[in-house]
């Protein structure tokens, strides 16, 4: 989706705010700037960030305050007419937004008959009202104000007034806002904390309803109807360094060589002392639900297969998995005494907000695996468990995944014990064995460019085939690849691929074979054998100890629950490398956008 950034302080605003925008996930197709001086300067670019830096590198923008936009197309097509920022007919009032603003028609009917709009965006009705509310005499807050009562829909935006350097308004919507709090005169507003984690680490969050009015030694939070909020300061422990390709070409490879430390991070959280788990206070008073539901989308959707199976036999709780989107309008019967499990990088994906707010206000209680603090999900969840994986650029989720499958199996180990039950699984022993076995893969790269050059340079659409565990990392290896490369990819329960599918394949079809578990070892090869004789390129990845010569990848082994975690890295690598084979902007794949913020 899009992002904005807001800045008010003593830094050069254009720089800043650029390189806040940059470190928003999704580059969108447009962007702009607008920097308060004396009076207000507006550029705007069709295309990538860069190319809005390469068109205002000659201007002499030594203001101190502003605001900035990268706009992913939603409404009115992707130029520089309806690129943000949007101004007000006298050109004093500014504006950049994220959302979905539904009764933008009425309004304009109503307060601005006669305005003729610049853009085909919902966005320039939004401040073409400020400036008719100001004109009716109210002061800019108050016209503020009332605009963003009169607005349905969802909306993040930051407005400035040509006429006052000295103050940024912000509101929130159901989507994203958050709020930088400097170290010293100077604030910043912006989609996450990421683009404004190289200004600070100190952030207040905004809620839906709520508005702020930020100067450089203040920030003010009220509600819509004017009320004064009071809100906590938090600290996200990321430094800026964690958002920059530091030695690496592209953040994707750096983000998967990451994985070892992230899972080490994640036993260190999760153990006190002691060495027993620590899950975090707050759920000692969680009640040990019957049946639990897993909630997600993508890939956090593929990391609760692999947590369905964790919970279900460590903790003994019979778990179902359901994509948000559907779930959203359909919802299944729901069993009474349940915990709601949210799975979720960004903790802000529409689809699972919206299953959220609706099991909240059937009051099932909650619960959020999240990365990103002061998250939506976090923030309002009954219980939260951190993935502490750090901020993931890339596009394409990887460490966020493996992250997301450890703090399960935590989960797991923590319920199972709250109900003195035998794990099965020491799952700090097994999480630091993994670790290791994840730094041997990663030295793998070479036989993964090889492997994803052999198989996969015709692009050709391919296939991952695999039973139980293996098939739910298919499914995640199969679309890495195809938001990493844009290849076709399918995974696929092995047995199942005999009801229908095998009729795709011709001579050279690539199809990848995941065999970890010693029970189905045999059933695997005769699957081979079946695809071998009908032309198939097959590129066989199997545990040590049940590999075969001939195999293309031998996986160390490790505790059965926790294979995905195994498995899922040379898929990740050939996704990485297939991308990189086929000249695509391997983090910022097209049309994707880090966190989805509307349905
Ligand atoms: C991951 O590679 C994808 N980009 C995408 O499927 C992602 O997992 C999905 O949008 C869910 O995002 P979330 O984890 O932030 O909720």
């Amino acid at each position: 989706m899009s992002g904005l950034v807001g800045y008010i302080g003593e830094r050069n605003a254009k720089e800043t705010i650029l390189e806040g925008l940059k470190k928003l996930e999704y580059q969108g197709d447009s962007s702009g700037i607008a920097i308060l001086g004396n009076g207000v300067a507006v550029y705007k670019e069709k295309g990538k960030i860069q190319d809005l830096e390469q068109s205002i590198q000659a201007e002499k923008l030594t203001g101190t305050a502003g605001i900035g936009h990268t706009r992913w197309a939603t409404r009115g097509k992707p130029n520089r007419m309806n690129a943000h920022p949007h101004q007000s007919r006298s050109g004093r009032f500014v504006l950049v937004h994220n959302g979905m603003v539904q009764n933008d028609a009425e309004l304009k009917k109503k307060y601005l008959p006669e305005v003729k709009l610049m853009s085909e965006t919902d966005t320039e009705v939004i401040v073409q009202l400020v400036e008719y509310f100001q004109h009716q005499g109210m002061d800019v807050e108050k016209a503020f104000r009332r605009v963003l009562n009169e607005l349905q829909g969802t909306f993040s935006l930051v407005l400035v007034d040509a006429q006052d350097p000295d103050t940024l308004y912000a509101a929130k919507n159901k989507s994203p806002l958050v709020l930088g709090i400097g170290h010293g005169h100077e604030n910043m507003v912006a989609s996450n904390t990421m683009a404004m984690i190289h200004v600070t680490n100190q952030f207040k969050d905004l809620r839906d309803k709520e508005y702020v009015i930020l100067s450089r030694d203040a920030v003010e939070i009220k509600d819509f109807k004017g009320q004064k909020i009071d809100r906590q300061t938090y600290t996200v422990n990321w430094d800026a360094s964690s958002t920059d390709k530091g030695n690496y070409e592209h953040f994707m490879l750096k983000e998967i060589d990451q994985q070892p430390t992230v899972l080490r991070n994640i036993i260190k959280e999760y153990r006190n002392k002691d060495g027993q788990l620590r899950a975090g206070d707050h759920l000692d008073h969680m009640h040990i639900p019957k049946r639990i539901y897993i909630v997600a989308c993508g890939t956090s959707y593929h990391a609760g297969l692999a947590g369905k199976r964790l919970l279900e036999q460590v903790a003994r709780i019979p778990t179902e998995v359901h994509i948000a989107s559907e779930f959203l309008y359909g919802q299944p019967l729901i069993e009474a005494d349940s915990l709601f499990v949210f799975i979720s990088q960004s903790g802000e994906t529409a689809d699972s907000v919206g299953v959220f707010n609706n099991m909240k206000q059937l009051g099932h209680p909650t619960l959020a695996v999240t990365n990103v603090e002061g998250s939506t999900l976090y923030r309002e969840a009954d219980y939260t468990l951190l993935t502490h994986a750090g901020p993931e650029m890339a596009g394409a989720s990887t460490k966020a995944y493996t992250a997301q499958v450890a703090v399960m199996a935590i989960l797991s180990t923590y319920l199972a014990e709250r109900q003195s039950l035998q794990t099965g699984l020491d799952v700090f022993y097994e999480l630091q064995k993994v670790s290791r076995a994840m730094e041997t893969l990663q030295g793998l790269k070479d036989q993964a460019k090889q492997i994803a050059h052999q198989f996969l340079k015709g692009g050709k659409s391919c296939f991952f085939i695999g039973r139980q565990l293996d098939h739910t990392v298919c499914l995640e290896g199969a679309l890495k690849l195809k938001e990493s490369s844009y290849i076709q990819a399918e995974g696929y329960a092995a047995g199942e691929f005999k009801h229908g599918p095998i009729a795709l394949i011709e001579e050279g079809t690539p199809v990848f074979v995941l065999i970890t578990d010693e029970s189905t070892a045999s059933i695997m090869r005769n699957n081979i054998q079946e695809l071998d004789s009908r032309g198939a390129n097959i590129c066989v990845l199997a545990a040590e100890g049940i590999s075969e010569p001939g195999d293309a990848w031998v996986l160390p082994k490790v505790h059965p629950l926790l294979t995905p975690l195994v498995t899922v890295i040379p898929l990740q690598l050939i996704a990485y490398y297939a991308a990189l084979a086929l000249g695509r902007e391997v983090d910022k794949p097209r049309h994707l956008t880090k966190s989805v913020t509307m349905e």
